[in-house]
């Protein structure tokens, strides 16, 4: 780009904006992440809505003449996704949400554009990306639309705060925010300060009329929403739709929500028809466990207020080289070599001889300290080529000391694993203190991962 008077600089990843190129960005101290751009005119940076029309005038109020409007939340026809959200879209909200290409964004969207009219909302889906005909081609695998459900295929943002302003929709689809422009800014769509202006003009489209509107944002090779760090700023809501290439399943993570909890999944199945939700997620993750083999053990982990029950691998071999290899899937590295680590030193295993794998089947990732129990009655498993009943569910925290710790929700674990037909659980002694025995279910408290090890019948010699 030439040089001239009216370029700035912005760090792609806050927006901090500087005259002169910089090495480290002064905002957020990240490195060589400044880009060249015409400098945004200062007429669209802030105060637009003033000028919209039908709406009232700023006045201060107090807390008692505001309505929270806490009741007007509406559902989106998939639960998991209202969970998501923490119970439904709230009127006027700002979503955005981002994912890996081809994941099924617009799938998703498109899925939900076709429950909300359906549910009397007056739906209004615009694409930079598609043509109305692929859109149309998406829309036939997902069986008949109802309601009051419009199309548009455009890019300026002008145009389509007109239309947005006439038409006063519910729900608006946004898909996406790289490839809108306005007309004043004269870089090129998707730089940051298109995207930084054209998600102000959304904000006050979105505030000031009371609409929703979900926000499609691609995601860079590091897995973050293209575009400034600001964007997840203004916005209320961040959702990340993510998944396995390989698997169909795809989860919706809620990274950041002035309306609700962050800590809930949802997750749904990539089919002919679009997507479903996986209502039992615990059944679509053990699909396929082996029976009778070593190195596998089935953990609980907690994804919000969830539990989910999946299956830890571990394979453990004698090392040809030098270094032994170690491989996580699906958890941290650095956990499972300090879990390593507790077990060569507090029970003299040598695992300094030997490789170790471990994989969460099924693709899921999951950090969960709850897990470290099951990742190491895995590996023992597997060192001492011994199978542990496969009808047993094992949690807890290991400690440095070999200890193990208390977990949150044990009882929502053990009624998980007793819905799916298991029968001995292997769980920290001081949980069991305040659990109550359920029917069918043996509750095997442990203090020790040396008691653990006894408890799943794996001692022995290799
Ligand atoms: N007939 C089909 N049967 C099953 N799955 C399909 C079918 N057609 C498309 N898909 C799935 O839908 C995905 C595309 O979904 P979608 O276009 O919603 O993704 P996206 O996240 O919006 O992608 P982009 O980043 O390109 O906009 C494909 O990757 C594929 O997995
Ligand atoms: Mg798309």
């Amino acid at each position: 780009m030439a040089k001239g008077k009216n370029t700035v600089f912005y760090c792609k990843e806050c927006g901090y904006e500087s005259t002169k190129w910089m090495g480290q960005c002064p905002g957020c101290r990240a490195w060589n992440s400044f880009t060249e751009e015409p400098a945004a005119p200062k007429s669209t940076k802030a105060g637009a809505s003033a000028n919209r029309p039908g709406l009232p005038a700023s006045v201060p109020s107090s807390l008692n003449e505001i309505e929270t409007g806490d009741a007007d939340r509406y559902g989106t026809g998939f639960g998991e996704l209202d969970r998501v959200l923490g119970g439904g879209i709230v009127p006027g909200s700002l979503l955005l949400v981002g994912g890996d290409p081809g994941i099924g964004k617009s799938t998703l969207l498109l899925q939900v554009c076709k429950n909300l009219a359906a549910a009397g909302k007056k739906v209004l889906y615009i694409s930079g990306e598609e043509s109305l005909r692929q859109i149309k081609l998406r829309a036939n695998r997902m069986g008949s639309f109802t309601g009051d459900l419009t199309f548009l295929c455009e890019t300026s943002l002008d145009v389509i705060d007109g239309v947005i302003t006439q038409r006063r929709p519910d729900v608006v689809i946004i898909d996406s925010i790289q490839t809108m422009y306005k007309d004043e800014v004269s870089s090129a769509p998707g730089s940051v300060s298109q995207v930084r202006e054209s998600t102000n003009v959304l904000l006050q489209l979105a505030k000031g009329y009371g609409i929703s509107i979900f926000i499609v944002g691609h995601v860079t090779k590091e897995g973050v929403v293209a575009g400034p760090r600001v964007l997840e700023h203004m916005v209320d809501t961040v959702l990340y739709f993510e998944g396995e290439r390989s698997a169909s399943y795809r989860i919706l993570r809620g990274v950041k929500n002035r309306f609700g909890s962050t800590n809930e999944i949802g997750v749904f199945e990539m089919g002919e028809e679009g997507l479903a939700e996986v209502l039992n997620p615990s059944e679509y993750m053990l699909n396929g466990k082996p029976e009778g083999a070593s190195g596998s053990v089935v953990a609980c982990s907690m994804e919000g207020t969830r539990p989910i029950l999946l299956e830890i691998q571990a394979l453990v071999c004698h090392t040809n080289f030098n270094i032994p290899r170690r491989t996580a899937a699906g958890t941290d590295f650095n956990r499972l070599n300090l879990l390593l680590a507790v077990l060569e030193k507090r029970l003299g295993m040598h695992f300094s001889e030997c490789d170790a794998y471990v994989n969460i089947a099924g693709g899921m990732r999951i950090n969960e300290p709850a897990l470290d129990l099951g990742i190491m009655l895995a590996l023992v498993s597997s060192y001492y080529d011994r199978e542990i009943d496969e009808k047993t569910i094992i949690f807890g925290e290991v400690g440095l000391s070999g200890e193990v710790r208390a977990v949150t929700a044990a009882d929502q674990r053990v009624s998980e694993a007793l819905k799916l037909g298991f029968h001995t659980c292997i769980l920290p002694r001081v949980n069991l203190s305040r659990l109550k025995s359920p029917e069918g279910m043996r509750l095997i408290g442990v203090g020790t991962i040396r008691d653990a090890i006894e408890a799943a019948g794996l001692r022995g010699q290799r």
